[in-house]
This record gives C-alpha cells, sequence and structure tokens, in this order.
C-alpha cells in the first residue's frame, strides 16, 4: 500500500494518491489546484517565472528544527520531494485586498509590463525580503541580483525591479506583515515521519529512505533505479527530454547525506547538502571561490541542486569538478559492501562513464583544508574562472583551476584541471610538468601555455568553438600568472595585454 505525499499549502494540508513521482509542483499547482498565479516559462529552470518558496526544516540534522525558507523553480521540483514541506505561491502573499510591500513596491515602482515574469520575481523578492534583518538595510545591490539571478524579463527591464527590491524594505518595522515563523515550523514538525516515504502510482515507485544504511539496501535491490538528488538536471529529463524515469530513489532524506563536517585536515561535505550550503562552507576556507560560487546558475537552483549531484553528473562542462580536482578533493562511494574512496580525478573514466558501480552512490566529498599558514613555509596559491557568455545562469564554454604552493618563486605541488576542454573533467598533467619545481616566471608561463596544447584537444559546439576553448584556455593560466607573480610588481597595462589576447582568442 502506497504512502500518500504530504505538504501544507495555503493553510491546509495536501494528500496526494495519485499523481505521477515525476508530475511537477508547478504542473500540480496549475492544472489540479488551479491556482494559476505561478507561471511555466521554459520548463528547464531557465526563466523563474515558476518561482515560489518553500519551507522545510533545516537539511543539517545537527540543527535538526530549524525553519528554512528558500526560492525553487516549481517547474523542476518532482511532487514527491515535498514531502513534509510548505509551498507558498504568489497566491499567498495579499492579505485580504491588501497586498503585501513587496507586491506593493512592484507597483509604485512599474515594476511589471505584460506581468508574465512577475510572479516569479516577487516570489523571489519574497525569499529575500523574509531573510533580511534591521541590520542588512538598506539592502545592497549585490544581495538583489542575486536573490534575482534566476529571474528574466523580456520587457519592463531590471531597473524598476531593483527599485522595487529596495523600496520594499523601506516601511516601518510596525507597518510590515509578520511571516509566522513559529506557527510554519509547528506545523512542519507535526508532518514529519518516522519512517521513510514509500510511494507507488501505476507500478512506478519513488522511495526517500532516511538512512544510509536503508539507502544502501535499497540501492542493492534496485540497482537501476534513478538516483534523484535536487532534480536540476534530471528534472529537465522529464520536462525536455520526455523520458520515463522507471523507479526513483530520492537522496534528499537521507540524515548522512545532509551532513556537513569539518576536522583537522578535510571538509565533509554530504551529497544531498545543497549546491549553496556546499559552497558556502567552502568559500569560507577558500574565498576565490566566491565568484564561482554566484556564477554557479542561480540562486533558486543552488538552493535545490546539491554538490553530489554535480560531481555524480559529471558533466564536462560541470563548474565544481575543476575546483575540486585542483585542490585534491576525494569522492566518497557507499554501498552494502562498505565504502571506498577516490581521488576524484579518477572518478571520472570518459565521456559520462564514472568508477562507480550499480550497487554504489555518491556519499560525500571531502575537501582538503588549506595548511594553517605557520606550519607551511610555502603559501598557496589558488585561483578558478568562468567563462560563458552570461554572468548569471549559464553553462560555462571553459572552466578553469589553478592550485600550487610557493616557497620564494618555486612552484610545486602544481595541480590545474579544465572543464569544458575534454570529454570528463580533466586535469592538465603536461602544463603541470612545465611548472612543477620552477620559477614562477614568464618562461615557466610559456612552457606552460604551450604544453596546456598537448593536454586537450577541444571541442566545437554551440557554447565555443575548439580555437576559442583553447586560446582562452591559454589565456587563463596567463591570468592566473598575472595574479600570483612574484617577480615582479603587475605592470600597469598587463590587464591590458591580458584583455586584448582575450578578445583575439573570443574571435577565433
Ligand atoms: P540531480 O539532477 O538530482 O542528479 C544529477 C545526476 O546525478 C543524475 O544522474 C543522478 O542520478 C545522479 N546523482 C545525484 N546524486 C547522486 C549520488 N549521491 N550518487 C550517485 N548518483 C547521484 N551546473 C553547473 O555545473 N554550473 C552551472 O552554472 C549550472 N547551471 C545550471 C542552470 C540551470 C538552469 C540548470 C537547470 C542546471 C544547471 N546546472 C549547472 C546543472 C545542475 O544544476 C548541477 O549539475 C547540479 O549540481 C545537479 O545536482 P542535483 O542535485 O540537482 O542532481
Ligand atoms: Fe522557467 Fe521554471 S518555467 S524556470
Ligand atoms: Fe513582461 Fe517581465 S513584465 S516579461
Amino acid at each position: 500500500m502506497s504512502d500518500p505525499i504530504r505538504f501544507y499549502y495555503r493553510g491546509k494540508q495536501h494528500h496526494i494518491i495519485d499523481a505521477s513521482p515525476t508530475q511537477t509542483l508547478l504542473q500540480y499547482l496549475r492544472e489540479d489546484l488551479h491556482c494559476t498565479g505561478t507561471k511555466e516559462g521554459c520548463a528547464e529552470g531557465d526563466c523563474g517565472a515558476c518561482t515560489v518558496v518553500i519551507g522545510e526544516l533545516t537539511q543539517d540534522p545537527s540543527k535538526r528544527d530549524e525553519l528554512q525558507m528558500k526560492s525553487v523553480n516549481a517547474c523542476l521540483q518532482f511532487l514527491p520531494t515535498l514531502d513534509g514541506k510548505a509551498v507558498f505561491t504568489v497566491e499567498d502573499l495579499k492579505t485580504g485586498n491588501q497586498l503585501h510591500p513587496v507586491q506593493q513596491a512592484m507597483v509604485e515602482c512599474h515594476g511589471s509590463q505584460c506581468g508574465f515574469c512577475t510572479p516569479g520575481f516577487v516570489m523571489s523578492l519574497w525569499d529575500l525580503y523574509l531573510k533580511q534583518t534591521d541590520s542588512d538595510l538598506p539592502l545592497q545591490r549585490k544581495q538583489i541580483d542575486e536573490a534575482l539571478s534566476g529571474n528574466l524579463c523580456r520587457c519592463t527591464g531590471y531597473r524598476p525591479i531593483i527599485d522595487a527590491a529596495h523600496k520594499m524594505c523601506a516601511l516601518p518595522k510596525q507597518a510590515k506583515p509578520v511571516f509566522n515563523q513559529a506557527n510554519l515550523k509547528s506545523i512542519l514538525q507535526s508532518m514529519q515521519r518516522s519512517d521513510s516515504l514509500a510511494y507507488t502510482y501505476q507500478g512506478q515507485s519513488f522511495d526517500a529512505p532516511r538512512t544510509l544504511a536503508e539507502l544502501a539496501t535499497l540501492r542493492a535491490a534496485k540497482p537501476t533505479a534513478c538516483l534523484l538528488a535536487g532534480a536540476t538536471d534530471v528534472g529537465l529529463w522529464v520536462t525536455k527530454q520526455l523520458r520515463d524515469l522507471g523507479d526513483i530513489i530520492y537522496l534528499g532524506q537521507v540524515a548522512e547525506l545532509r551532513q556537513l563536517s569539518i576536522d583537522k585536515y578535510m571538509l565533509h561535505i554530504g551529497a544531498s547538502v545543497s549546491l549553496d550550503n556546499a559552497y558556502r562552507a567552502v568559500c569560507q576556507h577558500y574565498p576565490q571561490l566566491n565568484d564561482l560560487w554566484q556564477r554557479f546558475a542561480s540562486l533558486p537552483i543552488r538552493h535545490v541542486g546539491t554538490l553530489g549531484g554535480n560531481v555524480a553528473n559529471g558533466s564536462p562542462i560541470g563548474d565544481s569538478m575543476p575546483w575540486l580536482i585542483a585542490l585534491g578533493a576525494q569522492v566518497v562511494l557507499h554501498s552494502v559492501h562498505g565504502e571506498r574512496t577516490l581521488a576524484l580525478e579518477n572518478f571520472y573514466l570518459a565521456y559520462k562513464k564514472k568508477d562507480l558501480l550499480p550497487e554504489e552512490i555518491v556519499a560525500a566529498v571531502k575537501i582538503p583544508l588549506p595548511l594553517p599558514v605557520a606550519l607551511s613555509t610555502s603559501q598557496q596559491i589558488f585561483c578558478t574562472y568562468k567563462l560563458a557568455k552570461r554572468f548569471d545562469q549559464d553553462i560555462s564554454a571553459v572552466c578553469a583551476a589553478f592550485s600550487a604552493q610557493l616557497d620564494g618563486d618555486q612552484l610545486s605541488q602544481v595541480r590545474i584541471a579544465f572543464g569544458g576542454m575534454a570529454a570528463t573533467p580533466k586535469r592538465a598533467t603536461n602544463a603541470e610538468a612545465a611548472m612543477e619545481n620552477q620559477s614562477w616566471n614568464q618562461t615557466t608561463l610559456e612552457a606552460a601555455m604551450s604544453a596546456l596544447a598537448l593536454d586537450y584537444a577541444p571541442l566545437s559546439d554551440m557554447r565555443a568553438s575548439a580555437a576559442y576553448r583553447m586560446k582562452t584556455a591559454q589565456n587563463l593560466l596567463r591570468r592566473f600568472w598575472l595574479e600570483t607573480r612574484t617577480d615582479a610588481p603587475l605592470p600597469m597595462n598587463a590587464l591590458d595585454v591580458f584583455a586584448a589576447n582575450t578578445l583575439e582568442g573570443a574571435s577565433a
């Protein structure tokens, strides 16, 4: 007998027993509940017209009862993944005839024309509004840009919407509607399951195990079932490729996979930790990753997509693998037979082929921490760069990461990895060899740039030509040198030369 899917929406619990496990929240809202405020634009997480806010009890089991609100794309959320959570849509915001300050600000700032994108913008702004404390005000432009990174508008233009973002927080505190967090928390607590969700519909199963042991047993019994984490890749297999996923095992409720911990040498990130939480933790140790974090997809995608999903999917143009490989990260695989740990670069065997047995899952990623300065005679130099056509919400044409120890001007432990240059995320072993135990000067740089041409034979595709990829990869290595060289101060015109080289590459 199937368990029902239960989630909270508009003042009541919804129990679902007769929906396909891959029916999206967006379809359910619009077609079953006829709540048509939430719109469908692209159905692939790109436009933000379907943005809603989800409330759930926190991911980290050590903080069990914290309420977390997050904007997500309803077009990529399969219904059973909402079990035990709360959903908020644009229909929730108005109180009687009174618009919410977010909506009122959009009206007053003329933030809407055709209105198709507006509910999505409003929900992204509401997520931002909920998270503001008095000390955050006035809002910084960067915070607004981040909140709106997943929303596109084809007609209004963004300036009035950004004005509305500033204005929505301007009301005096006593005039702001209060969101009753304590109430929602107790509703969600009352909905938590003690057992695992086992949902079946027309012969298709959706299992959401709660422990690693339970997951391993289930995986051994169903080695061909689709493993589902945040669905930011898998969701598109359904909405765009119309694939039938067969049986599904959901990883989002497994307590051990939601853990993030640190010891003396390593950061351990459970496979189901969201991209946003994972990057936040890593950036505390490697602030050089801040830019990449902000440019990884959009906030709603980072709220649900996982680091484990990025690594397991192993796309040659995925953004996390180059820096993970450059930092010497390891991947932990788990099955009923136990655990094994691999250097991440050895996990990728060929295009979409990994060293992963049918009964195994990716359980965690382990990332070495930088050595404390006092314990090291050398300093670590580390940079990562993403080249894509847009700042937000775009897949890389080339993604690069460089790491080395620098003792005076002597390089050692050089690790370079690229995405977008081969069929897998891959180390540049020839370029590394050209730099290892050398002085970090222009001669070494030029030898390494030439060696890079032996490391990769990139493809031409819709994102970039092979020539562009090779030229920019070499130029990113030059940029790494310009940003970390110790032999001379940065010449005034160095970045101009770099820009000119990059443009020359871009026209290739
Ligand atoms: P899912 O979609 O749930 O799963 C992905 C794959 O991994 C599936 O094959 C699944 O079976 C497998 N899998 C998941 N978890 C495990 C596990 N623990 N063990 C074994 N197998 C597992 N990616 C980038 O790198 N950079 C970007 O800028 C970027 N932008 C994007 C923008 C949009 C609009 C969208 C829709 C996607 C984007 N992506 C981007 C791709 C995607 O967000 C990432 O790959 C994400 O990390 C996938 O994680 P997930 O949890 O959603 O995985
Ligand atoms: Fe475009 Fe969901 S419909 S992001
Ligand atoms: Fe028309 Fe934004 S108001 S798409």
